[in-house]
């Protein structure tokens, strides 16, 4: 799962080009959501060849349920276009909860944006954050975090919910279901040219080694392990 922000900049068609060259390269199946930085239309466009996304339809979301897998995933779309936040709708929380009366196995979700309030559920994360850009806090909302709690708060086959945008790793309790924020691979353009300038104001960007979460499914306890893997910068 590559859970968005896969280029820096949307509207770039030759950037997702680039990504669907690096993808080629895995013998794994990967799977796309969107986030914040990217533009659903030239994202459908390059990689229109998917058989598990809708182009027709304005979101990228969609189940991936087949009989080999013994959970779900179900991925969401958070963007709102031209926004730094994210969202949930009420259309949304119907499909998780057709998704999770249907399903009778462990589910996962998959979204860009973590579903968090600043300085209501999480007040130490966002403390974090209002002290390198208190500008950013804004950004970080996101929109229907208590329709969603209502909606999957009491769902026992949900494992954990798998998110990123923070450029942090963090995981916590929330609803009491396993929230995991995954590190960002994006200072590894740190020093690159044109993002030096970019990400020299977001100092967020640089707190942490470039990092991604690799999740693995443990069939003896049924359930997520999660990995952390962090690349060194070169000096
Ligand atoms: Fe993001």
């Amino acid at each position: 799962m590559v859970t968005g922000d896969l280029v820096q900049d949307g509207l770039q068609i030759e950037a997702y080009e680039y990504l669907h060259t690096l993808l080629g390269c895995l013998e794994a199946p990967y799977y796309l959501i969107p986030g914040n930085h990217d533009n659903r239309s030239a994202l459908k466009q390059v990689f229109h060849e998917t058989t598990y996304m809708d182009t027709a339809a304005e979101r990228i979301e969609y189940i991936i349920d087949t009989p080999k897998l013994p959970f779900a995933l179900l991925a969401l779309d958070t963007v709102v276009s031209g926004e730094f936040y994210g969202q949930l709708s009420e259309e949304q929380f119907q499909r998780i909860h057709e998704v999770s009366c249907t399903l009778y196995k462990p589910l996962v979700i998959f979204m860009h944006h973590p579903p968090l309030t600043p300085g209501t559920i999480d007040p130490h994360i966002f403390e974090y954050f209002k002290r390198f850009s208190p500008a950013l806090l804004d950004g970080l909302k996101f929109i229907g975090a208590e329709a969603f709690a209502n909606q999957v708060s009491g769902l026992s086959s949900l494992r954990a919910i798998l998110s990123g945008h923070l450029h942090l790793s963090a995981q916590l309790l929330w609803q009491g279901i396993p929230l995991i924020i995954a590190p960002s691979v994006a200072p590894s353009l740190k020093g690159v040219i044109p993002y030096k300038e970019h990400l020299a104001r977001i100092g967020m960007i640089l707190q942490e080694n470039p990092g991604l979460a690799v999740h693995l499914w443990d069939s003896n306890i049924n359930n997520l392990v999660s990995l952390f893997k962090y690349y060194k910068l070169p000096t």
